[in-house]
Order: structure tokens, then sequence, then C-alpha cells
């Protein structure tokens, strides 16, 4: 494992700069971070099809055209994020319809579309992909059974995906006779069977059993005369958001993965997320005032839980640095946005003590699960995204203007 490597490209001088122009709140990705994320991965598994970027953790085009430059794949887990891939130009043929909860049309839409694969997980999903792939007239779509392995990931419990008490996939029981349903299907071929654990994992112990649970449901199937082809591992890597811990490295999770599936020919596919792209994105916020809280300082910035809901959802601690200033003593402030809810904050005990109003304070590691996890909550906005590369930095999206904030609605 490697030690934290800070986005150290994105420098202070260059998100002012971006923010003059621009305003606050601000999304800042780095493409070459993103980059770098990839070829981790591709550096780790060797073929970039067996790598599906899960594209809920951030689907902005523009982070997804600069993705699929690197020939990966792409697991989109709605009809809505496949539509957003298609739009960044990636083929039907690269991207996964993942193995999460899903209407009958979602289902039988990606049947219909030629992806690479549909991860089914509950027995109407099965249903849908069977009738879907009655009335193809080309090859039959390929699909896959997510398992609910029983295992416990070691994340935040509402991150937790793998457990027996999850709401996602089949448990091991259920997956011989779902599988042998399939296969005797004519419009669908069972390749795959597939997990998610969680995200966010600090360890591969996880990946580990529930890798054997696969590898058995694999030998019961072969002996009912049924091949399985490819293992789909789901996503999970976690990151060492506070900026002291470690980041789990695609390599060493490959090499268990090979060393369990040793004997056997077995493909495999990873679906990391948060592991690319986390560590590509600043949220930049201004400080609006400073109010002492019974003795505890506290800066109430522009940025709030509606622009960048982790600390205020599972209590994630970023990396939080003033962009002007230096930092003075050692001690910890509060940052809190300033929506109606006490617990609208994006960090506790930070030491950013000397930082006063009207500086600008950059969020670091948001690259993942940051604006896609934005509301209009308190009709406001949501923020602009920024992608920034060799060349420059260019706007992916706009601020939100009052006007899209009631687009569709209607008085009479
Ligand atoms: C099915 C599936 N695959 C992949 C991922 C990506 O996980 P991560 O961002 O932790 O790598 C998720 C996230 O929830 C998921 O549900």
């Amino acid at each position: 494992m490697l030690t934290v490597r800070p986005d150290t490209s994105l420098d202070p001088e260059l998100l002012a700069a971006i923010v003059r122009e621009q305003g606050t709140p601000t999304y800042v990705y780095d493409a070459r971070i993103l980059d770098a994320g990839v070829r981790r991965w591709i550096e780790a598994v060797g073929d970039p099809s067996h790598i599906c970027y899960a594209v809920k953790a951030n689907y902005n085009l523009g982070v997804l055209a600069r993705l699929a430059s690197h020939g990966i794949g792409f697991e989109a887990s709605t009809v809505g994020e496949m539509a957003r891939t298609l739009a960044a130009g990636v083929q039907a043929g690269r991207i996964v319809l993942g193995g999460v909860p899903k209407p009958a049309e979602a289902v039988a839409e990606g049947v219909r579309r030629g992806l690479d694969l549909v991860v089914l997980q509950a027995q109407h999903e099965v249903e849908a992909a069977v009738r879907a792939g009655d009335s193809l007239e080309g090859p039959p779509a390929r699909v896959g059974l997510r398992v609910r392995p029983g295992i416990r990931a070691g994340a935040h419990p509402s991150l937790e995906t793998g457990r027996a008490d999850a709401k996602f996939g089949f448990g091991p029981a259920e997956i011989p006779a779902t599988w042998a349903a399939l296969a005797g299907a004519k419009g669908v071929e069972p390749t795959t069977l597939a997990f998610h654990l969680g995200s966010g994992l600090d360890s591969f112990e996880p990946y580990e059993g529930a890798i054997d649970v696969l590898l058995g449901l694999v030998q019961e199937l072969a002996s009912a005369g049924h091949r399985v082809r490819e293992l789909d591992l789901g996503g999970g890597l976690g990151v060492a958001y506070g900026g002291t811990g470690t980041d789990l490295e695609p390599a060493d999770l490959v090499r268990i993965v090979r060393e369990r599936l040793e004997g056997t020919d077995l493909a495999v596919r990873y679906e990391p997320g948060r592991s690319i792209a986390a560590r590509a994105g600043t949220l930049v916020t201004r400080v609006l005032y400073r109010r002492e809280r019974d003795g505890h300082p506290a800066l109430v910035c522009d940025g709030e839980f509606t622009d960048f809901g982790r600390y205020s959802l599972y209590g994630a601690q970023h990396r939080i640095e003033p962009l002007e200033g230096t930092l003075e003593g050692s001690d910890t402030v509060e940052v809190l946005g300033p929506t109606c809810e006490s617990g609208d904050k994006l960090g506790t005990d930070r030491p950013l003590h000397g930082v006063r109003p009207g500086d600008l304070l950059a969020v670091r590691d948001v690259g993942a699960y940051g604006f896609v996890m934005a509301s209009n909550y308190n009709a406001r906005p949501r923020p602009a995204e920024i992608l920034v590369d060799d060349e420059g930095w260019k706007v992916v999206r706009e601020r939100e203007t009052l006007e899209d904030l009631w687009r569709g609605e209607t008085v009479d």
C-alpha cells in the first residue's frame, strides 16, 4: 500500500483564479488526476475493457469523455446514467447496466440496446430480461446475476451492500435455479456472477470471503452443466480522505484476486468509482462569516451540505485547506454551511483558526459522490463544474441559474 498522494496539481492560485470568474461554490476536477486514477487500474488489471468505471461516482459528461479516452468500460446503475454515458460518446457495447434495483423497463432497455452486460438482482429483473430477449433479433444479450454473499465490508453501514440483510442481489441458494432459468431462455446468455460489497472499504479481506462464495457457486453450477465465464467484483476501494491514512491500491486487489482464482479460466471485471474519481476533485467555497458557538469557533461558508453531503451523510472528514493566508495556531474550527439545519457541516475540528470572512477554502478529494449527490434544497442553484488539464481549464457544467430552479413547473 502507498501513502496518500495529495492532489497537489490543483494549486491554490489556479483555484482562486477560476472562482474569480466562476464564483463559489464551484467544483474543480483535475483531468490529470483522473488519468492517473485510471492508469493505476489499467496497470494492475491489464485489459482496460475489464475495468468498468462506476458512473454514479461522477457523471459529468466532460469527466466521462476523459475517462473513455483510456478505452475502459462503464457501469451505469440507471437508464439515466446509461443515457449520460452514451451522451458522452461511449458505445453501448462498452456499458454494463449494473446490479442495483431497477424497474423492468430499465432491464428491457439494457437488453434491447446491446450493452456489454446487464446484471440482474431480483426475480422481476430476470423475467424482464427473458421477455426482452425473446424479441431480440441479433445475438442473445449477455446477462449476469448479482449475489448477496453475506459479507460485512467494514464500511459505513449505509454503504455496505453485500451483507446477508442487504436489499441487493440473490442469496447464494437462489442462484442455481435462477441461472438455469436464464440458460433455458432463447434471447439471453448468462455469463457472469457479480457482487458489490460496499463503498469505501479499507481492507481486502471482505473480497476474499466473497470470492470464495462465488467460487462455490461456479462449482455448483458446473456440476449442473452450466458454465460461468466471468466474475464481476464491483467497486469498493476506499480513499483515506483525512490525508493521514492510506489508499487501497488496485494492484494489491488484483494480486489477491489472481491468487484466489488460480487454476480457473474465469475472466474478472472490476467496477471502481471512488478510487478513480475522488482525488481529482476540489470544492472551492467562500467563508461568509465567523461565529463563536459556546466557545467553539465556526466558519460559515457559502458551500453547504446540499452541495457536498459526505460529512452530513457519513461523517466523512475531508481535507479542508485555505487558499489564501496562513494558518495561525493549532486551534480547530467547525466548517458549516448556511442552510437552516444544524447538521449542515462540511467538516469539524479543522485547524483553520486564522481563516477570515471572505477567504476561500478548498474541500479536497470530492471528485466522487460530490456533485452527483447535490440537491436544490433551499432553492439554491447547484454549483458550476470545471475541468482542468494541461491546456488550461474549461466549464464542463455551468452553474445553475434561478430559472433552472423552476424549469417544468407551472402556476396554472
Ligand atoms: C454495483 C456497483 N458497482 C460499483 C460501485 C462503485 O463503488 P466505488 O465507488 O466504491 O468503487 C457501486 C457503488 O455503489 C455499485 O453499486
